[in-house]
């Protein structure tokens, strides 16, 4: 059946990405390699919070979503868009295999007029240096001749509804003016305002910038909430404070430690491409020495609270991690500091349990935990890690012995207060 767009990814991206086409009236068709994911959307039963299975069923049920394992159904495409993971290796090296070995399948059916764009976090050169090659050798065409090749990065925050894949600008960049032409017309139809740059390199890069300086300044908060432990001053006050000016200052937040699949990756990409060229990184590698430390810092905080507050040592403890998704309202648990912190503490001989109302279940070192009921009697101490809005904190402070607020979740129950420890 002929289709305006494939969407080769039906993750976090690709879905949302699916619906917005869909919502603009377009034909859409997701290729996945699960098999189980495209027999679940093609039952019209969604996985992504973002995209609730209602208006999911809706659009399947019309035709205007559907989803398969074949990628020879690229062929009835007009436009490819690839929306597949791009993770770093054990070494923290870019690994492009999936995007590769898609690329390879992609390049068996692309023809003359086709507009393959991606969509994935990568370094600047990835899609010239990389896509390219394998799409012209596997398919016998010529991008910027044949068929029109184009980064646009994605921007998407799941579980944000004021900013949507809609109405948040779309930057395109294509190999040639013909690419970036054809990319900005496909994406003007479905999105508000596109805003096309001078190459797919600037896209690449406009991408990496936006997660490298989230990085910096989550570290900048991070060290300075280390310092004000020491000092005494609460720095959640002090942010808000800062807060107030109204122009040359953006709030930041400290924390565990940073989640997700962007923000602890993706500056390291650039940091790799950087190299080739005798340049050194060194703000981001900077950020990522902070932010990986702070799950170390705060099990030292939370040690500290229970000599302090209980006159216990982190061994034989029981501890409760309230929140393990990588940020608040959101079932992803992928690299977050909940995971890494849990690992701390039980390395020190504490009992953990955790408790999270949108994560029922995952896998830390190979072993599944299961989320345990929100009794905060029950347990030495709560360690707020993840603030989710559906959690009544000032009932958590009023029925535990001891918080540890990671997250300023307690607000007004301050410092001080014997009971509530924050960051
Ligand atoms: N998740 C986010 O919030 C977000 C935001 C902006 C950018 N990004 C970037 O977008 C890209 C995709 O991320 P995501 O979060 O959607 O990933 P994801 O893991 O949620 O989804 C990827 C999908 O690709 C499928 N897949 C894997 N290999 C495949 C193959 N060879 N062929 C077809 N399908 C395959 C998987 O089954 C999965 O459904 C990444 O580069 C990421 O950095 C993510």
């Amino acid at each position: 059946m002929k289709r305006d767009v494939a969407i080769v990814g039906a993750g976090y991206v690709g879905l949302p990405l699916a619906r917005v086409f869909a919502d603009a009236g377009k034909l859409v068709l997701l290729v996945d390699v699960d098999p189980d994911r495209v027999a679940q959307l093609n039952r019209g039963e969604s996985y992504i919070e973002d995209v609730p299975s209602e208006t999911l069923g809706l659009m399947v049920r019309d035709g205007r979503i559907a989803a398969t394992t074949a990628y020879g159904e690229l062929r009835e495409a007009d436009a490819i868009l690839v929306a597949l993971p791009t993770p770093l290796s054990r070494q923290r090296e870019p690994d492009l295999r999936i995007l590769i070995a898609a690329s390879t399948e992609i390049a068996k059916h692309l023809r003359p007029g086709h507009l393959v764009v991606l969509e994935s976090t990568t370094y600047p050169g990835t899609t010239r240096e990389q896509v390219q090659p394998v799409l012209e050798a596997g398919s016998g065409l010529q991008a910027g001749k044949d068929f029109h090749l184009a980064f646009s990065p994605e921007r998407v925050d799941p579980g944000r509804e004021d900013w949507t894949m809609k109405n948040v600008t779309k930057v395109v960049g294509g190999v040639d003016e013909g690419s970036t032409a054809a990319a900005v017309a496909l994406y003007s139809a479905a999105i508000d305002v596109v805003h096309p740059v001078s190459s797919p390199e600037a896209a690449e890069l406009t991408k990496l910038l936006e997660n490298i300086f989230r990085s910096v300044n989550i570290a900048l908060v991070n060290e300075l909430a280390q310092l004000c432990d020491r000092m005494n001053i609460d720095v959640w006050e002090v942010i808000d404070a800062a807060a107030t000016k109204p122009f040359g200052f953006m709030p930041f937040k400290p924390g565990p430690g940073l989640g997700g699949h962007c923000i602890p990756i993706d500056p390291f990409y650039l940091t790799w491409k950087a190299r080739e060229y005798g340049f050194y990184t060194e703000f981001i590698e900077l950020a990522g020495k902070v932010n990986e430390s702070m799950p170390y810092y705060c099990r030292s905080v939370v040690s500290q609270a229970l000599n302090h507050s209980r006159q216990r040592s982190l061994k034989g403890s029981r501890i409760l991690v309230l929140g393990v998704a990588y940020k608040p309202d959101i079932s992803d648990t992928r690299e977050s500091p909940a995971v890494k912190l849990i690992g701390l503490l039980q390395n020190a001989g504490a009992d953990v349990d955790y408790h999270d109302p949108h994560v029922p279940s995952f896998t830390e070192n190979g072993i599944l935990m299961s989320s345990s009921p929100l009794e905060p009697g029950a347990y030495d101490c709560v360690v707020v890690v993840t603030n989710h809005s559906g959690i009544d904190y000032d009932r958590l402070v009023d029925d535990a012995n001891l918080v540890v607020d990671l997250r300023n979740a307690t607000g007004k129950n301050g410092k001080h207060s014997d009971k509530v420890w924050k960051l």
